[in-house]
């Protein structure tokens, strides 16, 4: 299940490979990523199926809670629909134990309405991003994210990491300037209650942790003005200086 975290693809030719060495069954993520590409193509076209989120907060995100899923395979699709609609090909013939999974009409007319929009506010978000690198770059103690040239990132998230413990009080200096960041994520998957006592070859995955204590993700609404993306720039060297 590779994820196309924070917009940005990931390396699905080598996912490809692995995939093809193991005969495994390729399930993209594109939660984060809807209009992102990878060669070209664009993502939840490449694997066998993908599975993307129109949570409000997303980047082409409804009113309220929704999602899509893809495949070009005809039997996946047979199965999908009938897991959506309780598991049944038809209301009163029950075949798998499905959910009630439909996309809700009103849901699907706002999405349809902001569909019209996403290619120019992903686009956006890739100038405001330039803006952010350009201004961020030349602050030691923060790494900018890093765009893999094979692909088109859509920046769902501008996440820098911050050094030397400095990320907790870089947030809260920000926000009292105004500026709200958000940690994506504050607890990697095997410091989870659910998956603690469970991810035994996993007790200690020393760039997973690392990386949840100094992620910070810059505000990146598309429509934000060059003087609030500058602000974000003099306030984050103010505060690192
Ligand atoms: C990478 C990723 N995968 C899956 C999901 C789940 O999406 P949903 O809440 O619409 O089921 C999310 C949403 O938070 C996500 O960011």
């Amino acid at each position: 299940v590779p994820v196309h975290l924070y917009g940005q693809s990931c390396n699905m030719d080598e996912v490809a490979e692995i995939a093809k060495e193991y005969n495994l069954f390729v399930v993209e993520d594109v939660a984060q990523a809807f209009g992102g590409k990878w060669h070209q193509k664009k993502l939840g076209s490449i694997g066998n199926a993908a599975a993307f989120s129109f949570f409000p907060s997303k980047n082409l995100g409804g009113f309220g809670d929704g999602g899509m899923m893809a495949t070009n395979d005809n039997r996946i699709a047979d199965i999908a629909r009938m897991l959506l609609s309780h598991g049944g090909r038809d209301k009163y013939n029950v075949v798998h134990i499905g959910y009630n999974s439909r996309l809700d009409t009103i849901q699907a007319a706002v999405l349809l309405a902001k569909f019209k929009y996403i290619d120019e506010l992903n686009s956006n978000r890739r100038k405001i991003a330039q803006v952010y690198t350009a201004g961020l770059s030349e602050i030691s103690e923060l790494r900018c994210p890093v765009t893999l040239s094979d692909a088109y990132h859509i920046y769902h998230q501008y996440t820098v990491r911050i050094a030397d413990d400095k990320r907790d009080s870089v947030k809260q200096s920000l926000a009292q300037k105004g500026i709200a960041t958000a940690v994506y994520y504050p607890l990697p998957l095997h410091k989870m209650k659910l998956f603690r006592d469970r991810a035994v070859a996993a007790e200690k995955l020393e760039q997973a942790e690392k990386a949840s204590e100094q992620v910070l993700s810059l505000p990146i609404e598309p429509l934000l003005s060059e003087q609030e993306q500058l602000l974000v720039c003099e306030s984050l060297k103010k505060t690192l200086s």
